[in-house]
């Protein structure tokens, strides 16, 4: 599937002939920053699927393939994102103090089973915002690149779930606290990024932080959920904190590992029923 995508992935371009009319200053730079931050996560995405793809390549080529094809799609994304931030009139800045720490301990992690994990969960965040963010953008050419971003970056999710499985196939059973500890420590650590985003994003996206920080806690706690044999569990006191409950949903549905006409058909559902979080 990767390669197919690969075949055509290039000839998708971004129409970008009409100048966006912003509503206020504030919403073009708040754009600017959303999109910066999406360029980091595409540029570190890249960096290390390749270096994996290099490792992993002595005892599995194929599964070293399908790493390179998925690292190039976040090739793939960052060039895109570079247009698009020069189209909003800005330009790929340094990243700020908690993104510069975070993607530093994160480009530190050696294992593959962590570097996988980690992106596992970066990704089920990332395409959480960028459906969220969907919902609410109106101009034609925004709406164009959150739309590629959700459809690819959700079916990075169902990837890397695979690449998880297999690096945890090959890990030793002393990795696994280790692992354990990865997992929750991310897990706080995501949702306290939503409240970092916010204050330089909310003006573009209009996410508030209740709803995003309960997006990725449902999100995050329902993929791990459903596929069980990972052996991760989520921390049920803290999704109680968001009114969630770990049996509920593990029975219900997973959206956020669909096609983007799915995410626009949740789009449409969500605007009938807005539920408080
Ligand atoms: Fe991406
Ligand atoms: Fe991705």
């Amino acid at each position: 599937m990767l390669r197919r995508r690969a075949e055509r992935m290039y000839e998708e371009e971004l129409r970008l002939d009409e100048p966006i009319q912003w509503s206020s200053e504030e919403e073009r730079t708040a754009a600017i920053a959303f999109f910066n931050a999406a360029y980091r996560a595409e540029e570190s995405g890249l960096t290390q699927a390749h270096a994996l793809a290099d490792e992993v390549a002595g005892w599995d080529p194929d599964l070293a393939e399908c790493l390179r094809l998925y690292g190039d799609e976040e090739g793939w994304h960052r060039k895109l994102l570079t247009k698009f931030i020069e189209h909003l009139g800005g330009d790929i800045r340094p990243m700020g103090r908690i993104t510069g720490t975070f993607y530093k301990i994160y480009g530190r992690a050696k294992k593959v089973e962590t570097i996988v994990l980690t992106n596992l969960m970066f990704e089920t965040i990332g395409s959480t915002t960028y459906r969220l963010a969907l919902r609410r953008a109106t101009h034609p050419a925004v709406r164009q690149m959150l739309t590629i971003l959700t459809r690819d970056e959700s079916f990075h999710v169902p990837l890397n779930v695979h690449f998880l499985r297999e690096a945890l196939k090959r890990s030793p059973p002393s990795m696994r606290p280790r692992l354990n500890v990865v997992y929750h420590l991310l897990f706080v650590a995501l949702l306290a990024s939503a409240a970092a985003s916010r204050r330089r994003a909310e003006r573009f996206d209009r996410i508030p932080w209740k709803e995003l920080s309960a997006a990725y806690a449902e999100h995050l706690a329902r993929l791990f959920l459903h596929e069980k044999d990972l052996r991760f569990t989520p921390p049920a006191a803290l999704l109680r904190l968001f009114g969630l409950d770990r049996e509920a949903l593990a029975a219900s549905e997973d959206l956020s590992a669909v096609s983007v006409r799915a995410a626009e058909a949740a789009v449409d559902r969500e605007r009938v029923t807005v539920k408080a979080l």
